[in-house]
């Protein structure tokens, strides 16, 4: 899968769901919906990447569909079910028929059939096979028509385009797209109790990439959930973490994974090195990966976690990491889940309280996300104390939309480029991997300070 922008949002359940996950890949980058979900409670995870996967189509493969027999109550019926304002009429055998539009159904009876109602195929531009996006728009524009039925050869249905899709596709030239035109989403899964079937149904719900995620990813539990995986879906694309060494991203690279997640500890809401003195810097540890793969391997490095100015992504990327995976750095957007909570704050001048909106970041390893995953409201206080926690909770303060985030990050990226005098980020990369000392400068305390404190 190949990202415009090498940008990913966080498998955290207050991070991403669908409406992050589409801004992500609306901006060129992906979202990894968070496995914040109770064991066996699969449905919730699997409609977040249905509505993904359904906001945006080239070409829609299962349009809603109605039979010319039928009454225009039951066409009525379905348009209000679906939201949608058109229906392909189809028969028994699939054969294109009509369109029947909400239009068709104004000042006119329940009573009628959609064949009285509908525009009949011979009065319709339809295209045999699938189109490029150039051909559709063209036809599209030479016979003023919003919607292009595609058929095969017998004159089946095979799907359908639509001019909205058509002038979105254009409006977003970097998203992130699957052959069909819809956008692209991950999901994580677990490594134990029900990661397999989980798996299972995110794929039928067209889910590009899964995740598995666990905090040790250098362990007998993850050897052995990426052999059932692979002995159950194949080839399907994967990506496996965390590590941070080179003998965790070698074994993990022998066994399968497409894409490796690099980073113990370095997360914004996360307290492992604190709690457990394990962990590696996450520079070092990026280094080190790089290194061990090689630096034309083709499994991609997902830098995971500490980057909290945009100028530590440009970082990431020069030291090993092909993309960099965010949390803290989305935190208070209004893509991200979670109420928004009213909270009294003192303005400094006058010492007056206002009240200001929240929202909540919290570790996958904090209490609150803990609680909600494994079902413990019940547990006494100090069975909770026991769960050797690794996250913290924060609360942010709302500030607008992700997408204003990422393009400013790109903006300071593309400008970081240009620092460094070249023209691509791939040209920056190879510049910094044949000669690191030229960019590189070991700073004092005092150069330190006179870099990052403002
Ligand atoms: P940032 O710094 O972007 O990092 O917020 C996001 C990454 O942090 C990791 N993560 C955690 N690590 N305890 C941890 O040790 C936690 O509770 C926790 N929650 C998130 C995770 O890798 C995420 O992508």
């Amino acid at each position: 899968i190949e990202l415009k922008r090498p940008i990913v949002s966080a498998n955290m359940d207050t991070v991403t769901r669908a409406d992050m996950a589409i801004v992500q890949a609306e901006e060129g980058g992906l979202g990894i919906i968070d496995r914040g979900y109770r064991d066996g409670d699969i449905g919730p995870q699997v409609r977040e990447v249905e509505i993904v996967k359904r906001r945006q189509h080239g070409v829609i493969t299962d349009p809603y569909t109605i039979a010319p027999g039928d009454t225009l109550a039951a066409a009525a019926a379905r348009m209000r079910e679906s939201g949608v304002g058109t229906l392909v009429v189809i028969d028994g055998d699939r054969q294109l028929r009509g369109l029947l539009s909400e239009r068709d159904l104004r000042f006119v009876g329940p009573d009628g059939r959609v064949s009285d109602r509908m525009t009949p195929r011979e009065r319709l531009v339809v295209h045999e096979g699938v189109p490029s996006t150039g051909t559709a728009s063209q036809l599209m524009v030479r016979h003023k028509v919003k919607k292009l039925p595609l058929v095969d050869a017998d004159g089946r249905l095979l799907g359908l385009i639509t001019a909205k899709d058509l002038l979105r596709q254009q409006q977003l030239p970097f998203a992130t797209r699957d052959g069909q035109g819809r956008l692209r989403v991950g999901a994580a899964i677990g490594a134990r109790g029900d990661y397999l079937e989980r798996a299972a149904e995110l794929i039928k719900a067209g889910v590009d990439v899964i995740v598995i995620d666990i905090a040790h990813g250098h362990s007998v539990v993850m050897e052995r959930a990426l052999e059932g995986f692979r002995n159950r879906f194949g080839d399907f694309e994967l990506v496996a973490g965390n590590v941070a060494t080179a003998e965790g991203v070698r074994f993990l690279a022998e066994r399968g994974a497409n894409a490796i997640k690099v980073g113990i500890g370095p997360g914004g809401g996360c307290t492992t090195r604190l709690n457990t003195s394990f962990g590696v810097p996450q520079a070092q540890a990026l280094v080190e990966c790089r290194a061990a793969l090689g630096p034309d391997s083709a499994i991609p490095i997902i830098a995971d976690g500490g980057m909290h100015r945009d100028g530590a992504i440009v970082l990431a990327l020069l030291f090993g990491g092909d993309t960099v995976m965010l949390g803290s750095a989305f935190a208070g957007t209004l893509e991200t889940p979670g109420e928004v909570v009213q909270k009294a704050v003192l303005l400094p001048e006058s010492q007056k309280p206002v009240q200001v909106p929240f929202k909540v970041l919290r570790g996958m390893a904090s209490l609150g996300a803990i609680k909600d995953r494994l079902d413990i409201e019940d547990e006494g206080a100090a069975d909770l104390q026991a769960l050797g926690l690794e996250g913290m909770e924060v609360s942010v303060p709302l500030r607008g939309s992700a997408r204003a985030v990422i393009r400013e990050m790109i903006r300071h990226l593309c400008s970081a480029v240009s620092y460094g005098g070249a023209a691509s980020l791939p040209e920056l990369k190879r510049r910094f991997r044949d000669d690191p000392e030229r960019y590189l400068i070991r700073q004092s305390e005092a150069a330190r300070r006179e870099s990052y404190e403002r």
